[in-house]
């Protein structure tokens, strides 16, 4: 597989192949796990993920050099490996010989790292660039939604115990009355109390005493 690539890249630009090299001092690593961030929905990296990826990549170094003509060229790929990881540097618009420094990239990365992650529907745990920690955009978004969740389960857990005690004691009027219920003298009464109290009672008084209820009535 590997060997494949690096033929590919020969072939292609003798340059590429250069320029880009794993541990390079002006490349970045990538690491992606789609996988693992999807599930179902992953979808499998192929060549147009690929240039997807650098296109993005040409978009954050057009937003942060600001008139620099960037292109799908100018982000060289190499070392590409099956379950998702390569290595790439970018080169000057107008010198494909001249490697972009590091810094630049790391900071053109930084800055569009919300949208590079969204064209590939991952995260910054799920799209790594390793050496370029996402210190910037991390505090803004799980902020909120930790709260949210957090809330929402103290919120959910006590409506769940509410719903649980109305229940019970419902349910233990309902066994007494019918306890009661089975003297006739005091068969009127709980009939009474159900038609004031609402519909749910009178759906279980219907549910419980189907049998009943014709012989009484009669
Ligand atoms: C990208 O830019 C280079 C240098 O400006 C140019 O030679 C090349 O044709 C361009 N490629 C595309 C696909 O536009
Ligand atoms: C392009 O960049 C390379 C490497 O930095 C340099 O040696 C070369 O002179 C440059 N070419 C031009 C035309 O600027």
């Amino acid at each position: 597989m590997l060997g494949q690539i690096f033929v590919l890249l020969c072939l292609s630009s003798a340059w590429a192949q250069q320029l880009c090299m794993p541990e390079a001092s002006d490349g970045y690593k990538v690491r992606l796990s789609i996988n693992t961030a999807l599930g179902d929905q992953a979808y499998v990296w192929n060549e147009n993920e690929m240039f997807l990826f650098r296109a993005t990549l040409a978009f954050a170094m057009r937003s942060y050099s600001g008139g620099q003509d960037y292109n799908v060229s100018n982000i060289v790929v190499c070392a590409e490996t099956p379950r998702v990881s390569f290595w790439f540097v970018v080169t000057a618009p107008l010198n494909s010989s001249r490697l972009i420094d590091r810094s630049d990239v790391e900071e053109a990365v930084r800055k569009s790292r919300n949208r590079i992650n969204s064209a590939f529907l991952l995260t910054d745990r799920s799209l790594e660039f390793i050496g370029i920690p996402p210190i910037l955009t991390a505090p803004v978004t799980p902020d909120t939604p930790q709260w949210l969740i957090v809330f929402g389960v103290v919120m959910g857990a006590v409506g769940a115990g509410i719903v649980v005690l109305l229940v019970t004691s419902v349910v233990e009027k309902k066994r007494k009355k019918n306890k009661k219920s089975g003297d006739e003298d005091i068969e009127e009464e709980p009939r009474e109390k159900t038609e004031g109290n609402g519909f749910a009672r009178d759906g279980v008084y219907n549910m419980s005493f189907s049998d009943d209820d014709p012989v009484t009535q009669m």
